[in-house]
């Protein structure tokens, strides 16, 4: 019996490296030999040994019989969970299998409308329809909130045959939603739970965090276990609970993984999955205990200083510091350029109000104290009109439109016949690709939908401002847009 104390993936590698393998498999870099110079003379070959495949020692992801499978059980138990997998292709393959697995072609499913673009690919892929939600809006802060559990059962209510609800918690600004309630009305309607939780994959170690979906009720969750848990770029992992709701669905998630997962994982990921998951078990509380302390500091001396505010809130993850400083005229895309250029402060994302600074446990004091700091700084230059006036601009973005008309499944029209229109001329024609200003990379339209007016002067206050939108042309001018031929509708 294998105990949380243990990294077997990290010791199969280690102990075939030691058996010092005349190695004639790939990777074809020879155990970090054939690496690079140019790469290794800074960083060294040791690291690169690791990049080992399915050797006689080290398993297989795809049909995990040995220390992988012992990896991904620990990880279960970590979490509470009946069976775990670890994803090489980020929470987005998990997106995607998760929606694969629970609605097939023809089949309806409740979507929250701030779902990140990996659920748009899911439903391409498997062909379900979607049925979205809208979660709540905070008006102050311009952004999405919480998904209501009264919103959920009104939505089943119209819908009672949905198979499943899709949702984000915590977005990535740290909102989280009632999951337990969630939960309740999901089962009641014999639907299942699947909780994109790519943020929160560091709630489950600290009682000062909002409660993680597993322990919520969710049956189906991912976790970018590289967002906030110290694995590297790209791993995730995917976690599933029964309630005795569609349980034939579970079956489906191993096979569904194959599809949308390379047949070549990288054990470079999938070790530092193995020893991320150990960290969290030996160290976890501490780990979320230091953020959480940083975070709370940073707020604290960021509050007080005028013109600045950072978002509270009930169900918040603490660790997520949503920073705006509206009042001195700054936009968040202007403070996040500010911060960085005359700070070497380096936000993880902005908004047009907004900046987001996301806490962990790795940062240090000094990394808080120099954002604190840039902060007092940009108040007092403001104060002294020292600021670059040429950035003051604030701009003000309309709230995120609701769901337009839908015509076809995104399945449908992301493979229908399409022709380029001009961007212009757009408005009342059916969409055959994704737009979503970037960030938040949230989809505003989804192939399938009707360009509504209110969509289209949406997107086009992002496409005057030069903003960056997913889906745009190779320039990222988003002069034309792909529409749908003709479309006869199939939902
Ligand atoms: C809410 C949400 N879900 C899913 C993803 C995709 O995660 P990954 O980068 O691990 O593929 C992201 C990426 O930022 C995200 O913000």
């Amino acid at each position: 019996m294998m105990e949380q104390n243990q990294t077997p993936l990290l010791e199969a590698v280690t102990d075939f490296i030691a058996t010092k393998p005349a190695y004639f498999r790939i990777p074809g870099h020879r155990l970090g030999r054939g690496i690079s110079p140019r790469w290794t003379d800074s960083v060294g070959t040791k690291l690169f040994a690791y990049d080992v495949t399915e050797t006689p020692l080290t398993d297989d992801l795809h049909s995990p019989e040995g220390a992988i499978d012992q990896a991904q059980k620990l990880l279960a138990v970590l979490y509470g969970a009946d069976q775990s997998f670890f994803l090489v292709n980020g929470s987005t393959c998990g997106n995607e299998a998760m929606i694969l697995s629970a609605a097939l072609e023809g089949e309806k499913i409740l979507v929250a409308r701030n779902a990140h673009k990996s659920a748009m690919m899911g439903l391409i892929l498997s062909g379900a329809v979607p049925v979205y939600v809208m979660p709540e809006v905070l008006p102050e802060w311009g952004i999405q909130g919480e998904l209501t559990a009264a919103d959920v059962q009104s939505a089943f209510e119209q819908n009672p045959d949905c198979k499943a609800l899709f949702l984000v918690s915590p977005s990535y600004y740290g909102v989280c939603s009632d999951l337990v309630g969630i939960a309740e009305v999901c089962h009641a309607y014999n639907a299942l739970l699947l909780v994109d939780e790519a943020h929160g994959g560091h709630l489950y170690f600290h009682d000062g965090l909002p409660a993680g979906a597993l322990a919520s009720g969710a049956d189906l969750c991912v976790q970018s276990m590289h967002k906030v848990t110290g694995a590297l770029t790209q791993s995730s992992v995917l976690h599933c609970k029964e309630h005795g709701v569609r349980s034939e669905v579970f079956d489906r998630i191993a096979q569904n993984l194959h599809l949308v997962q390379s047949t070549s994982p990288s054990y470079l990921l999938m070790t530092s999955l193995d020893c991320a998951r150990y960290e969290l078990a030996m160290h976890g509380s501490e780990m979320m205990e230091k953020a959480l302390s940083l975070a709370s500091y940073a707020r604290e001396r960021i509050q007080k200083i005028a013109g600045f505010r950072c978002m509270e809130g009930e169900r918040l993850d603490r660790t997520r510091l949503v920073l705006s400083a509206c009042e001195l005229g700054l936009t968040g895309y202007m403070l996040e350029k500010l911060l960085y250029e005359k700070y070497a402060v380096n936000m993880e994302l902005a908004d047009d109000k907004n900046v987001l600074a996301i806490v962990t446990y790795a940062n240090e004091r000094e990394d808080l104290d120099r954002l604190v700091a840039a902060c007092a700084e940009l108040r007092r230059a403001s104060q002294h009109g020292a600021m670059d006036m040429a950035l003051q601009k604030n701009q003000e973005y309309p709230p995120v439109p609701k769901p337009p008309q839908q015509i076809l499944t995104p399945r449908k029209a992301y493979f229908s016949n399409t022709k380029k229109v001009r961007w212009q001329e757009a408005a009342g024609q059916v969409s055959g690709q994704v737009l979503a200003p970037y960030p938040p990379g949230i989809p505003a339209i989804y192939p399938g939908e009707q360009i509504s007016q209110e969509v289209w002067e949406y997107i086009e206050c992002f496409r005057r401002d030069g903003r960056h939108i997913h889906g745009a042309g190779k320039d990222g001018r988003l002069d034309f847009v792909k529409v749908v031929e003709s479309s006869f509708s199939d939902i």
